[in-house]
């Protein structure tokens, strides 16, 4: 029985390749997003699903950040998530180290033939919306070059009913005459550039809804971003000191 899980193992990462090059990479050359079902498959999903769990029962989710300025306008009005970060090496979060690693497989597989240099990952950002109607408007994650590429969001709400729960992510893709609603679903996940071209919104959701975010960087953007960031703290410095 031992010698299988090498076999397996290599069965797995074909398949992650077949779907990078046959899927993933077509689809967000074309239209900037993609979507697949039964990422994980059942069980392995479920696992995560009580990962996760777990972590909002033990109470680990807090607000959401804002970036930018609300102008006064009400945190829970704008985004509405109870979140918290996770890299996977954590007890209790070893199905989602599992997910990680067969997401940045997907994304490797997919390397050099985006037009991009994916060279790190962002922790994953573990997010639930309690379903007291809060979502999170019309945003872009990306809007001012802070390195971030590609946007992975995996789904985990068993029977989700959009026309009941709400919860839909709806993508504006950027000069397009249409716009793309995604539903929350168990065991989905949905890649999107991070960057103007995927303006989004999590509708209002009125069921608990749960989902894991992580992002990849683009090295040239990533490594553009840290010189700028550098000079703007260096000439913060200069200014505080003179
Ligand atoms: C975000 C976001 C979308 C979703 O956290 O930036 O847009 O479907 N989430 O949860
Ligand atoms: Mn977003």
């Amino acid at each position: 029985a031992q010698d299988k899980m090498p076999f397996r193992q290599h069965a797995v990462d074909s398949q992650l390749e077949k779907l990078a090059l046959e899927q993933v990479v077509p689809a967000l050359l074309d239209r900037g997003f993609f979507y697949v079902d039964h990422f994980l498959g059942d069980i392995a999903g479920q696992t995560v699903l009580g990962q996760v769990k777990r972590m909002h029962d033990c109470g680990l989710l807090d607000d959401g950040q804002l970036a930018g300025r609300r102008n006064g306008v009400c945190r829970r009005n704008i985004r509405g998530d109870k979140i918290t970060w996770v890299n996977g090496n954590e007890r209790g979060s070893e199905a989602v180290n599992f997910l990680l690693t067969l997401i940045d497989k997907l994304i490797s597989s997919c390397d050099g033939l985006l037009g991009k240099s994916i060279c790190a990952r962002s922790k994953a950002m573990v997010a639930c919306y309690p379903g007291n109607g809060a979502g999170y408007v019309k945003h872009v994650d990306n809007p001012n070059a802070d390195g971030r590429c590609v946007t992975c969001i995996y789904y985990l709400n068993k029977n989700w009913n959009a026309k009941e729960h709400g919860g839909i992510l709806r993508i504006f893709p950027e000069g397009k005459p249409y716009v793309a609603d995604v539903e929350p679903l168990f065991d989905r996940l949905l890649l999107f550039w991070s960057d103007r071209r995927n303006p989004h919104e999590v509708q209002p959701s009125y069921a608990t809804r749960y989902a894991i975010t992580v992002w990849y960087f683009d090295s040239e953007e990533r490594a553009e971003a840290r010189r700028k960031f550098r000079d703007l703290t260096a000439s913060t410095q200069e200014r505080s000191s003179s």
